[in-house]
């Protein structure tokens, strides 16, 4: 049994640093938390870890998880296959295209990675409730993880607009859920607002120690191709997951394990693109009232980590691109047929941008690219059925 490796929070914007507590942003500047490590001390306890036989997951690298592994609350995360892409590749005239299947996670997607280690902090200091805004896959990821853990489960959702798989996942786990108008970001604030008031333990992503789960990504896909790729690709909405994988990535780095870093390629909607748009006018971030697409996960006009995104695809030489909802479809239709990877509409947009991507001469065509599938399609039929 591991105990949790020291570590704080730290603002990202004046680095001020706190104790772990709970508290999501930055007391005194009002900016995300992160989670900081002393690298040095880490790097034996992580080899010692690594040098261990036995499968990919998430606690596989609690060496640098801030959480210990007694009483940790899972169902099996992580260790998701990175099948080298055969057909696709080729047309495309790319040498080595990676998919890492993060739908095959316990409730579907990415978010039990995250969420494993959340539901593990918040047991550990005695929250008693878990709550979460969602576009639907946190709200299954969590009702799922609050139930392993004996935890009563509150979700906030846009109502009507959210996949139907999720909402199921959700009621299924015995969440109670909330339908609110308007749409995610407004249900982000409310969320926010109750977690303030105390009693609730808050677990999006803009909960710090959720993010230190989903960084796992980065060592698995890390150790499965035995180096680090060239570009990593992903749909990116309340942009929690670009912030986290960059992280893994950087602290693959600082505890002296590899010598470089990917370049983040970042994905958003045409209708929902307001990271890419700052991006491009090298601006902040201004807020999207009505964003809008059929990738109903990535529906999102303000995103809570666009900070930190923004620095992940700035320092690590990568870009922010946009694709259309016909982009995303018509990904999702050759992943399955080609590929035999059933993706939901959010998670095709990582395809979608390899495509773009590739007649705009971005990516090298011997560029090893690993693009993520955040999360399954089976959790949103109803897109595959209206399209045919
Ligand atoms: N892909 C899928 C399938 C998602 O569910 C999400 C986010 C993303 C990509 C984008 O990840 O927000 O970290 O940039 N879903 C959240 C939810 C917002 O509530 O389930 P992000």
């Amino acid at each position: 049994m591991n105990s949790a490796p020291t570590h704080y929070l730290e603002c990202i914007e004046c680095h001020r640093q706190y104790k772990p507590s709970q508290i999501y942003s930055c007391p005194k500047c009002g900016n995300l938390l992160q989670i900081s490590y002393d690298y040095d001390r880490l790097r034996r306890r992580l080899e010692t870890s690594l040098g261990k036989a036995g499968p990919l997951s998430v606690w596989r690298y609690q060496p640098l998880l801030p959480v210990p592994d007694r009483r940790r609350v899972t169902l099996g995360e992580g260790g998701t296959p990175l099948p080298k892409s055969m057909r696709l590749a080729n047309s495309l005239g790319f040498s080595g295209v990676y998919f890492k299947n993060d739908g095959q996670n316990p409730t579907g997607s990415f978010k039990d990675r995250g969420m494993t280690v959340a539901m593990t902090r918040a047991v550990q200091i005695g929250a008693k409730e878990v709550l979460c805004a969602s576009t639907g896959n946190t709200s299954a990821s969590m009702a799922a993880y609050a139930a392993r853990a004996g935890l009563r489960a509150t979700v906030l959702v846009p109502r009507g607009k959210i996949a139907k798989g999720k909402l199921v996942q959700a009621v299924a786990h015995g969440a109670k859920i909330q339908q609110m108008s308007g749409n995610f970001d407004r249900a982000l604030i409310r969320a926010r607002a109750l977690a303030a008031t105390g009693g609730l333990y808050l677990v999006n992503s803009l909960n710090p120690y959720r993010i230190e789960g989903q960084k796992t990504l980065a060592f698995e896909v890390w150790e499965q191709l035995s180096r680090v790729p060239d570009v990593v690709i992903l749909p990116v909405g309340n942009a929690g997951n670009i912030s986290a994988i960059w992280k893994g990535f950087c602290e693959l780095e600082w505890v002296g394990l590899t010598r470089r870093t990917p370049r983040m390629i970042g994905v958003q909607a045409e209708g929902a693109a307001p990271i890419t748009t700052a991006y491009t006018k090298g601006a902040n971030v201004a807020l999207w009232p009505h964003p809008e697409t059929v990738a109903t996960a990535i529906r999102i006009g303000a995103p809570a980590s666009w900070k930190k995104a923004l620095r992940a695809v700035r320092d690590s030489g990568g870009t922010m691109l946009t694709v259309s909802d016909r982009q995303i479809l018509q990904a999702q239709r050759l992943l399955a047929s080609k590929e035999g990877i059933f993706a939901e509409p959010a998670s095709s947009a990582s395809l979608a941008g390899l495509l773009k991507a590739a007649r705009s001469n971005l990516i090298g065509r011997r560029d090893s690219i690993v693009c993520v599938i955040t999360g399954h399609g089976l959790k949103d039929q109803a897109v595959v059925e209206t399209v045919r």
